[in-house]
């Protein structure tokens, strides 16, 4: 190999079920997985279901008003619990099958014939549950025993990358709420999502939009090539949205070095966050199969913007048409993974080197 090219992994970690396997264990299964914005959540009550690597996990809000996770799983014979994605109950989460009842709380607070078995401890019989931590609005949940530290992992992620963490929190995102979200069923493995997220030599060639507004893009370094780069709007452009007309007034806290930039973040394994100033950009990555992976996409706008009703459409199309852009090329790849064309992998040219040290990464947690 020469030295402008770096070899890639080969083409079966992207198809082969084993791997994907191991992938759930060794990595969605023992990191923080981002699993759903706190507000989704919004009353004592609100559950969603969510499946975290082979388990189904359950986030509830309490009537404390605290967010829980409990694994989906009944402690008497092992059914599923909710098989809704979300919704909310009055009180208590019941069994449909024998109607073992858990509290919000996780605790079994009554199943028949229940007195008459006292020597059933009610907390050593409830719901299992999962570590759970809040920041920037979302909730993560680890299903390790003793979860890596969330400020090495998460929060650490974003200061490799911006180079310190005031320079996220000047944008509030706790504090914003979704203007749009947009789910996308993407037919391509979670690593080529992450491997195109991470490159800008994509860029020239299928972001003519993007490239408009940034136009540091078409050269095709990203921005998160450098740490605390951010992309500068182009002289002519007014606003991150479709046309580069006009957004919204930047978010109170961004300050002058983050007006009329981009700035993107991935979190891994599943989270990418866009930061431009007068919204964000979220991305959650669910892998479902080696071939599948459900893409939820958050556009989070200020409350007032939100409560205002004004349109965030032509806000919305720009990153929409990046996402469409960038999983159509990602389910290009996916077929040929399995080709013999690319059974020892494909290259990376140098602007590309850094995904290299994510392939080293994946190897590492298998
Ligand atoms: Fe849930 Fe029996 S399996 S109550
Ligand atoms: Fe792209």
């Amino acid at each position: 190999m020469t030295e402008s090219l770096m070899p890639t992994l080969p083409g079966h970690y992207y198809t082969d079920p084993e791997i994907f396997a191991l992938e759930q264990s060794r990595i969605f299964e023992t990191m923080w997985f981002c699993v759903a914005r706190a507000a989704d959540l919004p009353t004592a009550g609100s559950f969603r279901s969510v499946d975290v690597g082979r388990e189904s996990v359950l986030i509830v809000r309490g009537r404390d008003g605290g967010l829980r996770a409990f694994l989906n799983i009944c402690r008497h014979r092992g059914a599923r619990l909710c098989v809704e994605e979300s919704g909310t109950v009055k009180r208590a989460l019941q069994c449909p099958y024998h109607a073992w009842t858990y509290g919000l709380d996780g605790k079994l607070i009554a199943a028949p014939n229940l007195t008459s078995m006292p020597d059933v401890d009610r907390v050593e019989y409830g719901l299992v549950g999962v570590h759970l931590r809040e920041w920037i609005g979302y909730v993560w949940v680890c299903l390790a025993d003793r979860p890596p530290a969330f400020e090495d992992d998460v929060m650490g992620a974003v200061t490799e990358r911006l180079g310190d963490l005031s320079a996220i929190d000047s944008y509030e995102i706790e504090d914003l709420e979704v203007g749009r979200r947009i789910r996308y069923d993407v037919r391509a493995n979670w690593k080529l999502i992450v491997e195109n997220f991470m490159e800008c030599y994509h860029c020239a060639t299928i972001h003519p939009e993007l490239t408009e507004v940034l136009p540091e893009f078409a050269g095709g370094y990203a921005a998160q090539y450098y740490v605390g780069h951010g992309a500068s709007f182009g002289p002519e452009i007014q606003g991150f949205t479709v046309d580069g007309g006009e957004g919204f007034a930047k978010l109170p806290g961004v300050t002058g070095d983050q007006d009329r930039r981009y700035y993107a973040v991935t979190i891994k394994p599943q989270v990418f966050v866009n930061l431009v100033p007068d919204h964000i950009i979220l991305h959650r990555m669910y892998p479902v199969a080696a071939d599948r992976t459900i893409v939820e996409c958050d556009w989070l706008y200020s409350k007032e913007v939100v409560a205002s009703g004004r349109d965030v459409s032509r806000s919305v199309e720009l990153f929409h048409r990046v996402n469409v852009q960038d999983f159509d090329a990602c389910e290009r790849c996916q077929p040929a993974m399995s080709s013999r064309a690319y059974a020892r992998g494909g290259v990376l040219v140098p602007s590309e080197h850094h995904i290299g040290a994510f392939h080293d990464w994946v190897l590492a947690k298998l």
